[in-house]
Formats: structure tokens, C-alpha cells, sequence
């Protein structure tokens, strides 16, 4: 099997699509349909075997898996994933945002779940090649990407704990508007009862499918409670806030200053996150990256000392979060609405995604 070193160049083999999607369809299929619910043609793969390395890297056309009922991903969950968006410019080109730093914390998930790291410039060849056959994917309206799903499952039939001596890579794409259902609006949140997201040596940092699994069903409770997501308080004392069910949280003081719970290993290190805490602190702003008390934040929302709270992911972007819910307890934040720091630095950062503003931080790489 072809094997890589990094002086190779990668190259995906192309086999089209012999029946692509029509213009129309493809139009019908890319209108406002749920986040995650629609698939371009073709996907990106790649193998890897304990002997040859990663090799057979392909893109074809989009079609079912065939996976041995014994994969180890099935069994074990052994298996990482990734989400970045290609978004679509005025100029017709195509654009990923920080696309390394997915590749990296890619590699590193993947060495937490024992599966074989993906070379970073194996990462981007990917990603080139499908965007080579899939360009038509990427929308054009406003708030609308395609967003890339990279994924590394452990397929060999196996049922014994170990890890998986075959791996497959896939990289699919769905075009995407906002992730939530009623689009840009401020979210309410309710507080895990009971349940932890990760704790001091898990796997809360990897992304990888025991999470979000997990928090499912605190998610449903805050469905029951009439809430958008579940938000986790820490594994210890239960009292500092961590993440929502996929994605970070960020406090806005009425001093100025901006908090967000420091990373721990429990807490997954988002590229949105980070890039939100450069952009602000590159406006002189104070940005404290600490525990959070969840009582602090209660009585700063009650006090008025916390104006605004809003959550920020490569789905979510940046989305205000209007109300804090948990029993006996169900504050407003502000007036409800999205903030005024909420909305700029969403503005600030979708005009750098889109084209819209200078790339002063070189985040942005034309692809297409
Ligand atoms: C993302 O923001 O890309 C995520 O992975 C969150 C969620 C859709 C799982």
C-alpha cells in the first residue's frame, strides 16, 4: 500500500460522480434544509492499514458505507471527527477558515482515541480534492457555508478492546445554514442536573463521538425544560461552567471585560474560541480565561454585572444566549436579546470569513 512522508505531494484519485445531482436539484436540495441534512456528491477517503500507513486516498462518489458489523467503531466507538466550512466570496472563490487548526486538533483527538494521526497536508489535499468536484456545494446566500465533516473511524471486525489495525478516513459536506432551527436568535440554556461531559482525563478534549453521545440526554432534558442546548458544569463540584453540548461559552462583563472557562483537558479547545479571544483581545479588551462559578454568573446576570453570554462554535458561529434556566432558576440575560459585543463580534468575524473585511491574521486560505 502507497504510503506518505511529508516531502510526497498527496494526490486524491478523482472518480466522478457518474450521477451528480442536476443544477435544480442541487438548487432544491441547498434550500433551507435542517444543518447537516443534505450531502454534496462525492466524498473524500482515505486508508490506513498497521502495515502500509495511510494510502488509497480517493474521492468518489457519495454512496453508503460497507463497514463489518464487528468495526470497532461500532463497538468501541473508535472514531474522531472535525467540522470547518468552506465559505463561499463575492468573487466566486472559495475560502476555508484556519483549516491547520482543525488539522491539528484532528491529529491530536486521534492520538487520544489511539487512531492513526492524519498528516495535516493530508488534511488540506483532501479537503482541495473534493472542493475540486463539489464547488457547486458551497452556497452563496448570507450565513450559508458548506460545511466539511473530516471523520476517522476504526474498521477492522474485532471484538476484543483494542485498537482497530484498519482505519478509514472520510471527508464529507453538507451546505449549511444557521445551525439553529429558528436561525440567529438568542438561545436559552439549561443546566446538566447530574451530568458531567468529560472528566480529568477523558476524553473531553478529543473530539471524538463518546461526547456528544453523552449529551444527548441532558440535551433532551433541556428540550424538556423548553431550552436550545444543555449546558455542563465540571465533573469535581459540579459548580464551574464548562462547554454547552457543542460548543463554547463566553461571559460578557459590564466592566468590559470578557470571561470564558480556561481550558482544562476537559473542555474542547475551539478554533472559534480561540479566534474570538484574539480578536478581542487585539481591541485592547480584557479577556480572562478562568473557572466560572455558575453561582458567579447567576448572581452577575441577576446584578446586572454580566450583560451578556453568548456560545460560539464552527456551527453556531457566534449566538447569543438570551436565558440561563435550571430549577429554580430562570434568568434573562440583559434585556433577552443579542448584545451589543455579541453582535459585533459575530459581524467581525463572519466579514473576515466571507471575505468582507481584511484578513489581518491570515486565517482565511483560498482553496477554489
Ligand atoms: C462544530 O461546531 O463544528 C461542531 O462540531 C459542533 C456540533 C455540530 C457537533
Amino acid at each position: 500500500m502507497e504510503q506518505s512522508t511529508p516531502s510526497e505531494p498527496l494526490s486524491y484519485a478523482v472518480t466522478r460522480n457518474p450521477t451528480p445531482a442536476s443544477d435544480a436539484e442541487r438548487a432544491r436540495r441547498m434550500d433551507s434544509q435542517p444543518f447537516g441534512t443534505v450531502w454534496s456528491d462525492h466524498l473524500a477517503k482515505a486508508t490506513w492499514t498497521l502495515e502500509g500507513g495511510w494510502g488509497s486516498r480517493r474521492v468518489e462518489a457519495f454512496s453508503d458505507l460497507v463497514l463489518h458489523p464487528g468495526a470497532t467503531v461500532l463497538h468501541y466507538g473508535q472514531q474522531v471527527f472535525e467540522g470547518l466550512k468552506a465559505y463561499r466570496w463575492a468573487d466566486g472563490g472559495i475560502h476555508l477558515f484556519r483549516p491547520e487548526a482543525n488539522a491539528a486538533r484532528f491529529a491530536a483527538s486521534a492520538a487520544r482515541m489511539a487512531l492513526p494521526p492524519l498528516p495535516e497536508e493530508d488534511f488540506l489535499a483532501s479537503i482541495e480534492a473534493l472542493l475540486s468536484v463539489d464547488a457547486a456545494w458551497v452556497p452563496a446566500q448570507d450565513e450559508t457555508s458548506l460545511y466539511l465533516r473530516p471523520l476517522l473511524i476504526g474498521t477492522e471486525a474485532c471484538l476484543g478492546v483494542r485498537p482497530s489495525m484498519t482505519v478509514e478516513y472520510l471527508l464529507m459536506a453538507s451546505p449549511v445554514g444557521a445551525y439553529f432551527p429558528h436561525g440567529v436568535k438568542p438561545v436559552s440554556i439549561w443546566v446538566a442536573q447530574g451530568f458531567h461531559r468529560a472528566g480529568a482525563g477523558g476524553t473531553g478534549q478529543a473530539k471524538t463521538a463518546g461526547n456528544y453521545a453523552a449529551s444527548m440526554l441532558p440535551q433532551q432534558q433541556a428540550a424538556d425544560h423548553g431550552c436550545d442546548q444543555v449546558l455542563f458544569l465540571d465533573a469535581i463540584h459540579d459548580a464551574y461552567v464548562e462547554e454547552l453540548g457543542g460548543m463554547n461559552v463566553f461571559a460578557v462583563r459590564r466592566d468590559g471585560s470578557v470571561w470564558t472557562p480556561r481550558v482544562t483537558g476537559t473542555i474542547l479547545e475551539g478554533v472559534t474560541r480561540d479566534s474570538v479571544i484574539e480578536l478581542l483581545r487585539g481591541d485592547g479588551r480584557d479577556v480572562i480565561e478562568r473557572d466560572i462559578p455558575l453561582a458567579e454568573l447567576r448572581d452577575g446576570i441577576a446584578s446586572g454585572a454580566v450583560t451578556e453570554l453568548f456560545a460560539c462554535g464552527t456551527a453556531a458561529v457566534v449566538t447569543p444566549i438570551g436565558r440561563l434556566v435550571a430549577p429554580e432558576l430562570d434568568l434573562v440575560v440583559g434585556d433577552g436579546g443579542a448584545g451589543a459585543l455579541t453582535q459585533s463580534i459575530r459581524g467581525r468575524l463572519t466579514d473576515i470569513q466571507y471575505g468582507r473585511a481584511p484578513d489581518e491574521h491570515g486565517w482565511m486560505q483560498r482553496v477554489v
